[in-house]
């Protein structure tokens, strides 16, 4: 199949990726003239895991330009992967998705044959139907299910995870106008994931509600298992990931996502709870579960500083390992290692961050209040607490007794995922989140 992709960002990019790399004839698009620099010399303008890999099978498969009209008028279906981002209300903008609407309708107007439209970002509930398919039908004066196709198809990906979760989905959901659009859209897919997914095929409207509902409902089962490490820590000799593991073996609840930590952060699962209360206002229904998801979240850094705060001297140094919202990504939008990091210093501690990947980003935020570190070891030295804040088993292959030598005698050492539970740790105060202490 012959697909452009209109904006080559962090999804858009991965996509369009996978579907050269499985043999498709792929026109990426994107507005900004570096992205298209960088993938013309052949290079990643952005960071995903196999990446690197993946683009090295598509290039025969894939060209660039900026041109979204061109690239249309040569393919038969056009995904728009460009950004929805946040408003005040909680609602998405569809600015970015009308302004590729406005530049593809000219060449949809003249263009013979059936073209799919697919929009890919994540969008409102109603913004199809009340939106863009009269924008489309009004600048082309075409009928949409007759002269055009309309899908809505959004992504259930996690950065770090993005091309794995690409081609491994457990559902496709796309919403169609008319059973042909959807069908063709089925095909792409199905020639390419290496998964046999549920193809999810359904009306536009629904489709919308269930991409916010997923990720809401998936939040709600972290912040289901936070607030049962919450109540574990109260009840002595409790113990959060004994408790869990029993529920995630009963397959209504599942294991995925059950686990006491952190919390939730990122570019997605904070926003599209935002969003949901946003789509409840928006159509007379007041949510009363999304934003008590939202409040357990954060009272998680809340939580851990006063665990800090009650088991070491005022202003001592506290060392932070692992500041990006999850493991393995550089990115700190929305990270409660990033608010726990805030909390401190707005109280006065000294913070010595270390992060393999998000440092820069974390600068960005923090500004030059807190001790930026280039190991794990130089973060420690002379600190009263040790917080290890990303679920990454890396840390147990650590050299301790070079941790011991650089901090406090006696330091204490929080570890919000239970990473080093049952290691020989030295002389820490080790406090593992979600324990009951007997
Ligand atoms: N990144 C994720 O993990 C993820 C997951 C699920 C859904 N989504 C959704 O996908 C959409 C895109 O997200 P992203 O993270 O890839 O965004 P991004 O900011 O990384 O990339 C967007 C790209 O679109 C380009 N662009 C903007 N306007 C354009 C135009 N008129 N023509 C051509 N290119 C244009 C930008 O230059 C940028 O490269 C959003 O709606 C987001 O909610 C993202």
């Amino acid at each position: 199949m012959r697909i452009s992709f209109i904006g080559l960002g962090k999804l858009g990019l991965c996509s369009a990726a996978c579907f050269a790399a499985k043999g498709h004839s792929v026109i990426g698009v994107d507005s900004n003239p570096a992205v298209l620099e960088t993938l013309r010399a052949r290079r990643s303008p952005i960071e995903e895991n196999g990446l690197e890999d993946l683009l090295a099978r598509a290039w025969d498969n894939l060209s660039c330009e900026e041109d979204a009209a061109d690239a249309v008028s040569r393919t038969d279906v056009t995904m728009i992967i460009v950004p929805t981002p946040s408003l005040e209300d909680g609602s998405f903008a569809t600015g970015y998705v009308e302004t590729v609407l406005r530049q593809i309708a000219p060449v949809l107007t003249v263009k013979r044959g059936f073209h799919v439209v697919d929009v890919v970002s994540t969008v409102m509930p109603g913004a199809c139907e009340q939106t863009f398919i009269p924008l489309l039908e009004r600048l082309t004066g075409k009928t949409r299910g007759r002269d055009f196709g309309f899908v809505y198809n959004p992504e259930f990906i996690a950065l770090g995870s993005v091309i794995r979760d690409f081609l491994h989905p457990d559902i496709v959901l796309i919403g169609a106008t008319d059973e042909r659009s959807g069908n063709i859209v089925r095909e792409v897919y199905a020639s390419t994931v290496e998964s046999e997914p549920r193809y999810a095929m359904m009306s536009l409207i629904n489709a919308e509600i269930a991409k916010l509902s997923l990720n809401c409902f998936v939040t709600m089962k972290i912040s289901f298992a936070n607030e049962l490490a919450a109540l574990c820590e109260k009840i002595p000799g409790a113990d959060v990931d004994a408790v869990s593991d029993a529920l995630g073996a009963d397959s209504r609840v599942g294991r995925k996502y059950l686990k006491g930590g952190l919390g939730f952060g990122g570019p997605c699962f904070p926003r599209d709870n935002l969003a949901f209360q946003a789509a409840g206002r928006i159509f007379g229904y007041k949510p009363l579960l999304s934003p008590q998801v939202v409040a357990v979240n954060r009272a998680v850094p809340e939580r851990i500083f006063a665990h800090i705060l009650s088991s070491i001297p005022a202003n001592a140094p506290v060392a932070l390992l692992g500041l990006s919202y999850k493991r393995d990504t550089h990115i700190v939008e929305e990270s409660q290692a990033v608010m726990l990091a805030e909390k401190l210093l707005s109280e006065g501690f000294t913070v010595r961050l270390y992060d393999p990947r998000a440092l820069e980003a974390v600068r960005k935020r923090l500004g030059e209040s807190a001790v930026y570190c280039s190991s794990p070891y130089e973060a420690a030295e002379g600190a009263a607490c040790i917080a290890l804040l990303a679920d990454d088993p890396e840390f147990a292959a650590f050299d301790w007794p070079r941790f011991e030598r650089a901090a406090m005698p006696g330091a204490l050492l929080f570890d919000a995922w239970r990473v080093l539970r049952g290691r020989d740790i030295g002389n820490f105060t080790y406090l593992p989140l979600g324990m009951g202490i007997r």
